[in-house]
């Protein structure tokens, strides 16, 4: 069984809980897009450990993880997590993480790129996460990319990284950043090499083959579907495909061997960074926040919080063709006297139940809401579907009708444990 695991939002949906939770009946986890602008979270064993690109089977013993061809990766930043992870007593090596040689590097130079670039844009910024991800994604479009299989020799490195460095720093120049120092630059890159070298190899072989031989595959996502550069809030997206067609082509694995896609969904919704957000509501956010919740896991800066959208959710659940959604974070409504669900936008007095693709008419967007009763009991406690208030179990199935897609699984708080199977 090969499972695509994707945020069905705007990212933190609580993927890295999910995938732990599924790694035990995997042998195969991967990640095929996105960089370390992504923090996934998990608690196992009373630990909590953040992952940014090492993917978060990592953390079950005897399972082979691997970073596919559509990720972009910082070595530096890698080499970084993996020293932190093996602090907290994570085994890594050259038999569990693999990285594919077709990955694109990231560059110090791309994240001054990006900080330029969003310096630039003032209160019109993007809210990036100033990782280079988008820079290092347009280097990839415009075929003037490094990727990992360039770390493998030594010297092409070096000569590769000279090239390179003296092109982004002309590119930097005109943007209005301070040249980066190209030995730093080469330094660095050329000592995380050394590091990452034996872990580097043609991973779409790997994959494939773990597949024919009755493995099981658990395609890990990063970011959420509505920041996917295609279907998200254009401009106001990361810069890859983080949609299930985006789990593909990151990986080299073909659509025809993925048997089931499941589409992360908090109980309410969050953004970081900038762009339309229908359904974010002051009352939510103040809630969220005093219980000490929502804060980044990358970056830690507050996340925007709102009720659920089921018109984001429909399209989302459309275009990735979820078979059921694992719904994280149900316990953030406990306090609630009512709760809200988006089902439809208004715009100049049309109603709309897809979003408009023009950013300005998606802003101009008022929501529509459903009303529900809330359940004011604490849910943390509750482990089977028969523990959840009749209004809580009433509110999962109505959000599941709403957005077209049944929901599979529960979270009821951040624990491995804190996971109901949806009942009838
Ligand atoms: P990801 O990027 O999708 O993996 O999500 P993040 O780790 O960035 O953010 C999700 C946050 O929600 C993390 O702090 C998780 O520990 C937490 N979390 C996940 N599921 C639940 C849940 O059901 N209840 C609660 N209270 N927290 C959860
Ligand atoms: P995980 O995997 C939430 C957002 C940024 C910004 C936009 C573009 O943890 O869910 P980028 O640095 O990618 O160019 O920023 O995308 N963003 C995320 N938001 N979770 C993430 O990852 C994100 N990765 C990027 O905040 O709005
Ligand atoms: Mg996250």
């Amino acid at each position: 069984m090969n499972t695509l695991v994707i945020g069905s939002q705007w990212g933190d949906e609580g993927k890295g809980k999910v995938i732990d939770f599924l790694t035990e009946r995997s042998t195969v986890v991967v990640r095929g897009q996105g960089g370390n602008n992504a923090g996934h979270t998990v608690i196992a064993h009373g630990k909590k450990y953040v992952l940014h690109l090492v993917p978060s089977g990592i953390l079950w013993p005897g399972k082979l993880c691997v970073i596919g061809n559509g990720v972009v990766l910082d070595p530096a930043g890698l080499v970084e997590e993996i020293e932190s992870l093996r602090r907290q007593g994570v085994t890594i090596t050259p038999e569990n993480l693999l990285i594919s040689d077709r990955a694109h590097v990231v560059l110090p130079v791309h994240r001054d790129i990006d900080c330029a670039q969003e310096d630039a844009l003032g209160d019109q910024a993007i809210g990036t996460t100033r990782r280079g991800i988008g820079p290092a994604y347009a280097d990839k479009a415009r075929r003037i990319g490094l990727r990992t299989a360039d770390m493998k020799d030594p010297s092409h490195l070096r000569s590769a990284l000279q090239r390179r460095m003296k092109t982004a720093n002309e590119e930097l120049e005109r943007l209005g950043g301070r040249p980066a120092d190209p030995q730093a630059t080469i330094d660095s890159v050329m000592k995380a090499a050394d590091l990452l070298r034996p872990h580097i190899v043609d991973t779409i072989p790997v994959l494939n083959k773990a597949i024919s031989e009755g493995g099981s595959v658990l395609f890990e996502g990063a970011q959420g579907a509505m920041l996917d550069i295609d279907f998200g809030t254009y401009p106001f997206v990361t810069s890859s495909n983080t949609s299930s067609g985006g789990c593909c082509t990151g990986t080299g694995v073909p659509p025809s061997k993925i048997d089931k896609v499941i589409g992360v969904c908090k109980a309410y919704t969050t953004r970081v960074g900038a762009g339309p957000f229908v359904s974010e509501d002051a009352e939510v956010a103040d809630y969220l926040h005093g219980l000490g919740r929502e804060f980044g896991a990358t970056t830690g800066r507050p996340r925007r919080c709102g009720w659920a959208d089921a018109v984001l959710l429909g399209y989302s659940s459309m275009f990735n063709g979820f078979h059921e959604m694992a719904m994280t974070n149900l316990d953030g409504l406990d306090g609630f006297q009512t709760i809200k669900i988006c089902v439809a936008y208004k715009l100049s007095g049309k109603i709309l139940i897809h979003p408009p693709a023009l950013i300005e008419e998606w802003d101009a967007c008022e929501p529509v809401y459903e009303e529900l009763p809330g359940w004011r009991q604490d849910t943390t406690g509750c482990r089977s579907w028969e523990d959840l208030p009749v209004a809580c179990k009433a509110y999962v199935k109505r959000f599941g009708e709403l957005i077209g897609c049944p929901v599979g699984t529960v979270g009821v708080g951040p624990d491995r444990e804190q996971t109901i199977t949806v009942g009838d």
